[in-house]
């Protein structure tokens, strides 16, 4: 069933509501069909792209080239939910300009609905000029995967009175920057709950407890496609992984034992054509 597409001023009017905003990742066309059509308010192409399915060791390694080209494909799937396609590491650290021209490529070549970037307080002139240029911009705080060496790696964040204080301060910084929503990712319960009630957009949690706006999972994770690691703060809907080894491992030992293809599978012709091209080959 066809539905309305969601608009920025429609998640942003989501803030407080009882009814939290659903948000997952889809990277490619099979899948942004399933979240679009399952009602999900926002999908991210998140640059989680390069661990769940380019095979990266992290998210740093991914390209804007390798973003744009997922982009276009969940865009082409996509009729209802609000697409927000991630800057990847390098794409908007270098100069305000460049980061704008990124911003620029992901609206223009991927037609996403907006961008996403990692950082605090630092990242608000960015997310100024991005926003100037006419692009709306998701704030993402806390756990910041492309950053993930320089926080001592994938750890939780805010835990102390002073890092919490710190975390407020960035939420702050970019919402004043014009941010139409904000990612907490791995924070504790309670500073994500503060956070939500002192900002006026809508918070998207990860790993940062119940009392945000709304949630966000990466969706390979949330389906079990990609074990290699899984946080604590996903849960597990689906075994996916599971079921499609047992399919490979079935069809291989059908193929082996000739019990695949059956007739049924197949292709028939008349008799009597097969018997005329028989004795013209005798
Ligand atoms: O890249 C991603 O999937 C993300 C989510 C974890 C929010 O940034």
């Amino acid at each position: 069933m066809a539905q309305k597409k969601i608009t920025i001023p429609e998640i942003k009017a989501r803030k407080n509501d009882p009814n939290a905003i659903t948000m997952l990742t889809a990277y490619d066309y099979p899948w942004a069909l399933l979240v679009d059509q399952a009602g999900i308010d926002m999908i991210l192409v998140g640059d989680s792209l390069g661990m769940v399915v380019l095979g990266y060791p992290d998210t740093v390694s991914v390209t804007m080239d390798e973003m744009i080209h997922h982009i276009k494909v969940v865009t082409r799937a996509v009729n209802h939910s609000l697409v927000i396609g991630d800057m990847p590491f390098g794409s908007y650290n270098v100069s305000i300009e460049n980061a704008v021209e990124n911003a620029n490529r992901i609206m223009k070549e991927g037609r996403a609905d907006a961008v996403k970037l990692e950082g605090g307080a630092v990242m608000a002139p960015v997310v100024e000029a991005v926003i100037k240029a006419g692009i709306p911009v998701q704030g993402h705080i806390g756990l910041t995967p492309q950053t993930a060496s320089a926080l001592g790696g994938f750890k939780v964040q805010g835990k102390s009175a002073d890092a919490a204080r710190a975390l407020i301060e960035d939420a702050k910084a970019l919402e004043a920057a014009g941010c139409f929503s904000l990612v907490l990712e791995a924070i504790p319960a309670p500073i994500a709950k503060l956070i939500t009630e002192m900002v006026s957009i809508p918070t998207i949690g990860i790993g940062a407890g119940v009392d945000c706006d709304g949630q966000v999972l990466v969706t390979h994770d949330m389906v079990g496609l990609f074990d290699k690691f899984v946080p604590k703060f996903v849960k597990q809907y689906a075994h996916i992984g599971k079921q499609i080894a047992d399919a490979v491992g079935q069809y291989r030992d059908d193929v082996r034992n000739r019990r695949f293809p059956e007739d049924k599978h197949g292709f028939s012709m008349k008799a009597e054509e097969f018997e005329a091209l028989k004795a013209s080959l005798e």
